[in-house]
C-alpha cells in the first residue's frame, strides 16, 4: 500500500506517495527523474548509485526510500551545473577522470563526501576510500589526481 513519504532533495521539499519497497534509486530515477544517478548492479557492488544523504554517502539502491523519511538527499544534480560547477566537477573534466561517464555521478558524489569526512589525505587513502566505487575503463589514476586537486 502507497505510504506517504517527505524529504529534501537537491534543496527541495518533496511529498511522494510511494510503496513501500520502493529503493531511494528508483524514487530518484523513475519518480523524480533524477537520473544522473546510475543503476548499476542494483546489489550493493559497483557504487554507481552513490547519493549524498545527511551527508554521508550512500549506495541508494540498498536503501529503502521509505527509511529515508525527513532525511536530505543530495545528488550529482544538487552539486552544480552548467557554469556552476562543484570544485569537485571541474577537477574531474580537468584532470579527465572519466571515459564513459556512467560511473563519474557516483564518483563524484562519493568523493565529496568522503572529503568533508576528512579522512582523505594521501593518494593510497584516496585509494582506499573510494574502493566502494568501480570503474570499468579504469580511470582510477586520473580519479585520484582529480579527489587530490580538490584537497589541496
Ligand atoms: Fe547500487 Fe551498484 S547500483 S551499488
Amino acid at each position: 500500500r502507497p505510504t506517504s513519504l517527505t524529504l529534501t532533495v537537491n534543496g527541495e521539499l518533496r511529498t511522494i506517495e510511494i510503496e513501500p519497497s520502493v529503493t531511494l534509486l528508483d524514487l530518484l530515477r523513475e519518480r523524480l527523474h533524477l537520473t544522473g544517478t546510475k543503476k548499476g548492479c542494483d546489489q550493493g557492488q559497483c557504487g554507481a548509485c552513490t547519493v549524498i544523504v545527511d551527508g554521508k554517502r550512500v549506495n541508494s539502491c540498498l536503501q529503502l526510500a521509505i527509511m529515508k523519511d525527513g532525511c536530505e538527499v543530495v545528488t550529482i544534480e544538487g552539486l552544480g551545473a552548467p557554469g556552476d560547477l562543484h570544485p569537485m566537477q571541474a577537477a574531474f573534466i580537468a584532470h579527465d577522470a572519466f571515459q564513459c561517464g556512467y560511473c563519474t555521478p557516483g564518483q563524484i558524489c562519493s568523493a565529496v563526501a568522503m572529503i568533508d569526512e576528512g579522512h582523505a589525505t594521501t593518494s593510497d587513502e584516496i585509494r582506499e576510500l573510494m574502493s566502494g566505487n568501480l570503474c570499468r575503463c579504469g580511470a582510477y589514476t586520473n580519479i585520484v589526481d582529480a579527489i587530490e586537486d580538490v584537497l589541496s
